[in-house]
């Protein structure tokens, strides 16, 4: 199954994902990022898709970069960008993302510093199949991470990605096998 990988930043879940040995076929990035220099680095095609401000375009803009590649099975890795309902139409049931809390808590871009701000002593990530309804779908697997009482969002976050960078390549293997 040829795999299409979504980045917008540090790109240590594509990096986890390369390292896992899944095949991927082409990285999509939507502004300049370490993400392309991984792509760069493993022989991986990298598409610049830029924002321009309107959602529907940029996501056919996207697909489009995907279909290029023979994409079947999308995963979202710190894509910073919401996208509409022409990716989830090309790719039914097919397209995966990594989310930093154990949803349905703390949705949205600021998860890490919303389950500090809220007192929690345990989140975690969610590794889901995404829907067009921002960190929502299906959960295919969950693990949970303390809070530690002088974590900031920075020391909490990397122990979250510790724990992504295992957890989101086993599942998309397990996605895969399931589905091929
Ligand atoms: C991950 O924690 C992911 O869950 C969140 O953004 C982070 C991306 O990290 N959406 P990286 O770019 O893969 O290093």
């Amino acid at each position: 199954m040829r795999i299409g990988v979504l980045a917008s930043g540090g790109g240590s879940n594509l990096e986890a994902i390369l390292a896992a040995g899944i095949p991927v076929a082409v990285v999509v990035v939507d502004r300049a990022c370490p993400a392309t220099e991984l792509a760069d680095d493993a022989g991986v095609p990298a598409e610049l898709v830029e924002w321009n401000g309107d959602r529907i375009d940029f996501t056919h803009r996207v697909v489009d970069a995907l279909e290029r590649h023979g994409v079947e099975l999308v995963a979202m890795a710190g894509f910073m960008r919401i996208l509409e309902k022409p990716i989830f139409d090309a790719f039914p049931g097919r397209v995966l993302n990594t989310h930093p809390a154990l949803l349905p808590s703390f949705r949205g871009a600021h998860a890490v510093e919303d389950a500090l701000e809220a007192g929690v002593k345990i989140t975690g990530c969610t590794i889901h199949v995404a829907v067009p309804e921002v960190d929502a779908g299906p959960i295919l697997a969950q693990e949970a991470v303390p809070v530690l009482d002088d974590d900031t969002a920075d020391t909490l976050h990397e122990r979250i990605k510790a724990v992504e960078h295992r957890l989101y390549p086993d599942t998309i293997k397990r996605f895969m096998e399931a589905n091929s």
